[in-house]
């Protein structure tokens, strides 16, 4: 095992943040956020704030400076209109010599609305549902094989189902932050970000600056999970002050801010349709899903778009529809799409078994396509057979009573369910720098980032592996936009492709030394490699990691209170470049799959059109005593087609399906069968007061 090669200067406090970034006279920006959902500011006051000592500017849409480059992307248009899009939109802020005194002035600026009437509910028939030109990050918005609707009529067997899951949102340990410092025309930030160089260019484009103007830096991250994939208002908020005010700026997002400025999973009201034979065999599979989408932007979750390729049917369709609501804009939330479309799918494949008769592994196994069931691509390589197979090997899974209800232990209901997994596996074009000095130490540089997923570690092990040198020959370099331009950590991309660009740099500087009989010239030796050659030259194949969950509840007969006593993950996922934090990608990402299924929910007060449960107070999430035992594990797989290193990708394909194999497995224990998440006490007790019965026979005495 691998230790974490930035694990002592995490422990002892030496890693830096962003917001920790010395930075001499630094001021402080605090945001001030719209209380109204949609609407029109008339009026800024903001003499009581100025009056306070030690506020430095007060900027609002009056003053701001002009951004020329803010049309792209107007979630960074701040202050650039009167217009309010949505409750929690930063629509001034101000700038201090402390936190403190910035946060209350951004209390006394006093700003005066014309409201309008907003709408932020989402429905399945809503009147405003439109089909989008394609769907995240550029997949058809529908796809048709067949006669589905003549085959589904036809079938003998027939599931139609209607799953719902709520708005969500990524709670990365460290909130977003920036430092933002000019000197003259060229602006440094500090930023908690999962792409240095994405941001830099957003940057600069949203300050009509050139690309090389903007330098990003992110040492350390405390996590992502989509939520820093972009840049967002703080960044902008962080130059825009340090312009300003002509010192360096730091502005951090508080946690409830993050509910309206740092993206959301939308909500999700799916309709699943599934037509088999009796023996189980799929003739039609439909999925139809309805989300939400901004004002400012359109972003529309690809939720049916696993189900164009994990089983076989003849006769299929998918559909996204979205509408556009007076909300903060959706973003990137841990594999978005296939994470709530696979919550829906594998749950009603779990109502398919039930309603044939059929054990849900072996009714995976029965609908294995060949190839792609749309495109006829054949698969790269495809483990989801063995997964299921080892997995219920590993689970004790064979001779499970199907019947729902029936089995206790003590004042709890116990059951077992199975969901499968998938993610697309990817690499995109990424550019490295390896060096070797006359002394013979090496230097790696590339602008990948470590956002806690532990890349440092494996990008190292890598460069040692391919350069066959021992690790501490070499000096990474990483978290810098300065650095060779790489792909973002982010669609569980980062590393294969930065691998990709890493291996083919090392293995050139050693065919380099080799030629010389390893001599070094005094001056060193360097090679840069860029992969966009490689990458265009893939084959067109389907390329996708795999996996099968299984998980085991326990529910409180009187109260209906949901543990999971046991869960497991197989996965196949190429291959497993550094074991250790592949384990704990994994691990984290069934966690975050759990806290979806039972606890993770923004619930939107329609009157104000707010989250009012925006702190982690009102918005659970999945703790030390949440998951007792969770096990992730791997198949041996060879993937040849995603560069050197052969990887998959893990950062996301965890959370795909847990909450479907804890649903079924909630089904399983209770005979209720919960289709909107999260699976709360409430939900069971309302559903079937029999089967959870309060101060009923062999209950607790709830
Ligand atoms: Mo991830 S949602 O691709 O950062």
């Amino acid at each position: 095992m691998t230790a974490r090669v930035d694990g002592p200067d995490k422990v002892t406090g030496r890693a830096r943040y962003a917001f920790e970034h010395p930075a001499d006279g630094a001021a402080y920006a605090w945001a001030v956020p719209s209380v109204i959902a949609r609407g029109t500011i008339h009026a800024v006051d903001a003499s009581a704030a100025l009056a306070l000592p030690g506020v430095l500017a007060v900027i609002t849409p009056d003053n701001a400076p002009r951004l020329p480059g803010a049309a792209a992307d107007p979630e960074l248009a701040l202050f650039q209109s009167r217009a309010v899009a949505y409750r929690g939109q930063f629509v001034a802020a101000v700038v201090a010599d402390t936190l403190e005194t910035a946060r209350e002035a951004a209390g006394l600026v006093r700003i005066g609305y014309e409201q309008a009437a907003h709408d932020v509910t989402l429905t399945a028939d809503h009147p405003g549902l439109y089909k989008p030109d394609f769907v995240n990050p550029r997949y058809e918005t529908d796809t048709a094989v067949g006669d589905f609707d003549g085959a589904f009529a036809a079938a003998a067997v027939r599931v139609d189902a209607t799953y719902r899951t709520p708005a969500e949102h990524n709670h990365p340990m460290e909130p977003h932050a920036t430092v933002a410092v000019w000197h003259g025309d060229t602006l440094t930030l500090y930023d908690a970000t999962q792409g240095p160089p994405r941001v830099a260019g957003q940057v600069a484009a949203v300050f009509g600056l050139e690309p090389g103007q903007v330098r990003v830096i992110a040492d350390h991250v405390g996590g992502g999970f989509g939520a820093k994939g972009m840049p967002r208002a703080n960044v902008i908020l962080a130059a825009m002050a340090a312009r300003v005010t002509g010192r360096p700026v730091k502005c951090a997002v508080t946690r409830p801010q993050m509910f309206a400025v740092t993206g959301h999973r939308a909500p999700s009201i799916q309709r699943v349709r599934l037509g088999a034979a009796p023996d189980g065999r799929l003739a039609a599979i439909g999925h139809d899903v309805v989300d939400q989408t901004s004002t400012l932007k359109e972003f529309t979750e690809q939720s049916a778009v696993a189900s164009r390729h994990m089983y076989a049917a003849p006769h299929r369709r998918t559909t996204h529809r979205v509408v556009r609501l007076d909300v903060p804009t959706p973003s990137w939330m841990r594999a978005p799409g296939e994470c709530p479309g696979m919550f829906a799918l594998e749950s009603a494949m779990d109502e398919l078994a039930v309603a044939c008769g059929i054990d849900p592994v072996e009714l995976r196994l029965r609908n294995e396509p060949a190839v792609h069931p749309e495109t006829g691509q054949p698969f790269s390589s495809r483990g989801l057979a063995a997964c299921l197979r080892e997995g219920a090997a590993r689970f004790g899974w064979a001779g499970r009573d199907p019947a729902p209800g029936v089995r206790r232990d003590g004042p709890w209901l116990t059951g077992t369910g199975v969901a499968a997994s998938t993610y697309p596996a990817r690499a995109m074009a990424s550019q490295a720098r390896v060096s070797v000095s006359a002394a013979g130490r090496y230097q790696v540089s590339i602008a990948a980032v470590d956002i806690g997923t532990g890349a440092r570690t494996a990008l190292l092990a890598v460069a040692a592996e391919a350069l066959r040198v021992p690790g501490d020959a070499i000096d990474l370099r990483i978290g810098d936009s300065a650095l060779p331009p790489a792909m973002i950590a982010g669609g569980s991309m980062g590393t294969a492709s930065w691998t990709w660009a890493v291996i083919k740099a090392c293995r050139s500087l050693r065919d380099q030394v080799r030629a010389r009989d390893g001599a070094v010239p005094p001056g060193g030796l360097a090679v840069h490699a860029d992969t966009a050659a490689d990458i265009g030259a893939q084959p067109e194949h389907a390329r996708y990691s795999f996996g099968a969950q299984f998980a085991e509840v326990r529910v409180d007969a009187g109260t209906g209170e949901v543990r999971v006593s046991r869960l497991l993950g197989v996965f196949a996922a190429g291959r497993i470049v550094s074991p250790a934090q592949a384990r704990s990608q994994l691990i984290g990402g069934m966690t975050m799959g759990l806290s979806m299924a039972l606890h993770e929910e923004s619930a939107m007060d329609p009157e104000f059109g707010d989250y009012p449960n925006h702190d982690l107070a009102g918005y659970h999430i999945a703790a030390h005593a949440d998951v007792p035992g969770i096990e992730a594990a791997w198949i041996e797989e060879d993937e040849p087609e995603l560069g050197p290193a052969g990887a998959k990708g893990i950062g996301e394909v965890g959370i795909v399906g847990t909450a479907a194999a804890i649903a079924s497995a909630v089904y399983h224990a209770t005979g209720i069968r919960v289709r909107d998440l999260p699976i709360r006490l409430d939900k069971l007790l309302r559903a079937a007061p029999e089967a959870i019965s309060r101060g009923g026979p062999g209950s607790p005495g709830g």
